[in-house]
């Protein structure tokens, strides 16, 4: 696809008629967003993904096996925790884990867990802003105006094409509250963005099948995600660099057998 963007050169291109070159601008710009929104499709390849001049654009999955034992574990552990450097992929990870059980799309190497149906999902930051701009971002791509309405451009791990109402938060500019996202069966997976700054009260309510946390996160919010993950066997996954060194959080992965405690690099 992207060699039809390069196909027409300048000098081609100034040869079409005025309409045609608006036709052809206005089927570039459709054929690069859609380009943009397909990440989830592009990530962890068989092989080494490389341009024409040789450099590598997307690496291999082989190359990252700390990545594919998260993956893995969540097939065995309820209580997931990608405890590593900065730097490293814990967001990647969580973003593309999550966009698997939101859309029921799952690769053919996958060999995680699965859920079969439509499922509810939390996507958690520390704070409203780093929320919006780290974990909202990863998954759902920048916030953009179609003429007055606020839309979501599509361009993170979710494919846009799948993204469907969305609802926003009041009082954090561009954060949203809710999003659907089309699930393999025909149904609507529901994604909602929370932050612990909201505090362990907003936290209450519905059952959650995943919650991923991308930040360390205070024991009072951790235990309430554990009930909204109880009746639904749900999982929990935990992104994060340890800067708070051996908090309570670490120590009872550390500690505790029925946890998985994944990365250290
Ligand atoms: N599997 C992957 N394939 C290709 N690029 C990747 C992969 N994982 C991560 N990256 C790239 O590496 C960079 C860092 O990834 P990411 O933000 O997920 O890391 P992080 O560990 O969450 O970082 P931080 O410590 O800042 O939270 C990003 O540009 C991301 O696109
Ligand atoms: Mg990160």
């Amino acid at each position: 696809m992207t060699d039809l963007l390069e196909l027409l050169t300048a000098e081609l291109f100034s040869r079409l008629s005025l309409p045609q070159q608006a036709h052809y601008a206005a089927l570039a710009s459709t054929l690069a967003q859609r380009l943009k929104q397909r990440q989830f499709y592009d990530l962890f390849p068989n092989a080494d993904r490389t341009d024409v001049d040789g450099s590598v654009l997307i690496y291999a999955r082989y190359r990252y096996p700390k990545h594919l034992e998260f993956f893995d574990a969540g097939a065995h552990y309820r209580e997931r925790c990608f405890l590593a450097a900065n730097r490293v992929g814990k967001t990647t990870c969580g973003a593309y884990e999550t966009t698997c059980h939101l859309t029921g799309i799952y690769p053919d190497w996958w060999t995680g867990r699965r859920f079969d149906t439509p499922v509810r999902v939390w996507a958690c930051g520390r704070r409203n802003e780093t929320t919006r701009d780290i974990v909202q971002k990863a998954l759902l791509g920048s916030v953009a105006y179609d003429g007055m309405h606020k839309v979501l451009e599509g361009s993170g791990m979710i494919p846009g094409s799948l993204i469907g109402r969305v609802t926003w938060k009041r009082g954090v500019e561009d954060l949203t509250d809710t999003v659907k996202v089309k699930h393999s069966t025909g149904g609507w997976s529901t994604l909602g963005m929370k932050s612990y700054e909201q505090g362990r009260g907003s936290f209450e309510g519905t059952s959650q099948h995943v919650i991923w946390l991308d930040e360390e996160c205070p024991m009072d919010v951790y235990g309430e995600c554990l009930v909204r993950t109880m009746t639904t066997q749900g999982m929990i996954m935990l992104t994060f660099t340890p800067l708070e060194g051996m908090s309570k959080t670490v120590l009872q992965f550390q500690l505790e057998k029925d946890k998985a405690v994944l990365g250290h690099m």
